[in-house]
């Protein structure tokens, strides 16, 4: 076995790398995340990665993404500085079926017509692109994303960026199929289950979950990157450094969406400014602390997140 190492991975280590802010403090040094997730399809997992990234106490969240999921986090989020991104450009998914040349508008096929969209999109502003988005410290991508051609565009602009980036769900399927993505200078955090880290190294899922530590200590080497894998016990892996054993959490987690706020909690720290592997730890120690307690929903355990944080940041300093 690889080394193994819970040290730092307290309440007292946890509390000593998190940021705290001070009189001098504002949101832009405090930490902007961007977050770069949901589709059409899976709204939920915009709205979740967006409160993870909130509720850990993010200088400011920049979200951006298409009209559904922008609709989804402005309801939830008005804290969320929101950038629509423009639609496909060409057979875009509210558009009639062009091409199959008896498509019938009338048919009766439950989807509104993409005219009756317009009234609903006062104010927005479709047509940006990542790039319009504005400064952030972090990016976090992937969650409900999506793996068509336009959500590897999203991808490919995110990673083009100079700042840390999180991968996670659809964005580790996208590196997947495509790792020159991932050819960048500035660092990588892959937050794969078992099943996505299968994908991303071509070994199946059962020789990862028998040899978890081995594996994502193979990851992190592999792709030059700091790998959180997820699972009963997180771990959490980078190249030169022992891998870190995530002593927290309870199988109430076990529930849809859960990872998608572990991703924004943990792009938080990134943003505030923690290494990818001290922002992975901490992140897997406090999202564990939040699941305590179930039966939970994904958004309790984001909820659950400033009384976490404090409890273990107002630890009495002599007990260390
Ligand atoms: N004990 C402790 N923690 C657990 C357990 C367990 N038995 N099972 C899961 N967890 C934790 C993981 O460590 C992780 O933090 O719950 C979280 C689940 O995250 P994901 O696996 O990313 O699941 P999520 O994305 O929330 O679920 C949505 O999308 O990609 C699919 O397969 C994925 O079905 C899942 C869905
Ligand atoms: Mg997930």
């Amino acid at each position: 076995l690889p080394d193994p190492d819970a040290a730092g991975l307290t309440d007292e280590g946890v509390a000593a790398l998190l940021p705290r802010p001070d009189a001098r403090s504002d949101k832009y040094r405090r930490g902007v995340v961007g977050v770069a997730a949901g589709s059409h399809r899976y709204t939920g997992a915009a709205v979740l990665a967006v409160g993870g990234a909130i509720r850990a106490g993010a200088g400011m969240v920049r979200y951006a993404g298409v009209a559904e999921p922008v609709a989804q986090v402005r309801a939830r989020w008005p804290e969320a500085v929101v950038t629509e991104l423009a639609p496909a450009e060409d057979g875009g998914h509210a558009g009639p079926e062009a091409g199959t040349g008896h498509a019938d508008p009338e048919a009766g096929t439950g989807r509104a017509d993409p005219e009756d969209t317009g009234p609903d999109a006062g104010g927005v502003d479709p047509g940006k692109r990542i790039e319009d988005v504005g400064r952030v410290q972090a990016w976090v991508l992937g969650p409900g994303l999506g793996t068509g051609p336009e959500a590897h565009a999203v991808a490919r602009a995110v990673l083009a960026s100079d700042v840390p980036v999180l991968v996670d769900a659809d964005g580790l399927t996208l590196i997947a199929h495509d790792r020159s993505l991932l050819r960048r200078d500035a660092p990588v955090l892959i937050t794969p289950h078992a099943g996505e880290l299968s994908r991303l190294l071509q070994v199946s899922r059962g020789k990862i979950e028998a040899r978890r530590l081995e594996y994502a200590r193979l990851a992190a080497a592999e792709l030059g990157v700091t790998v959180l894998l997820k699972g009963s016990t997180t771990v959490v892996a980078r190249e030169g450094d022992p891998v870190r054993v995530n002593p927290t959490g309870s199988p109430w987690l076990a529930t849809g969406g859960t990872g998608d706020v572990l991703a924004g909690l943990a792009g938080a720290l990134l943003a505030a400014g923690l290494d990818c592997y001290d922002a992975a730890s901490c992140a897997a120690y406090l999202h564990g602390m939040a699941g305590r307690h179930g039966p939970l929903a994904a958004g309790d355990v984001a909820e659950a997140l400033p009384e976490v944080m404090r409890s273990v940041t107002n630890r009495p300093r002599h007990r260390r």
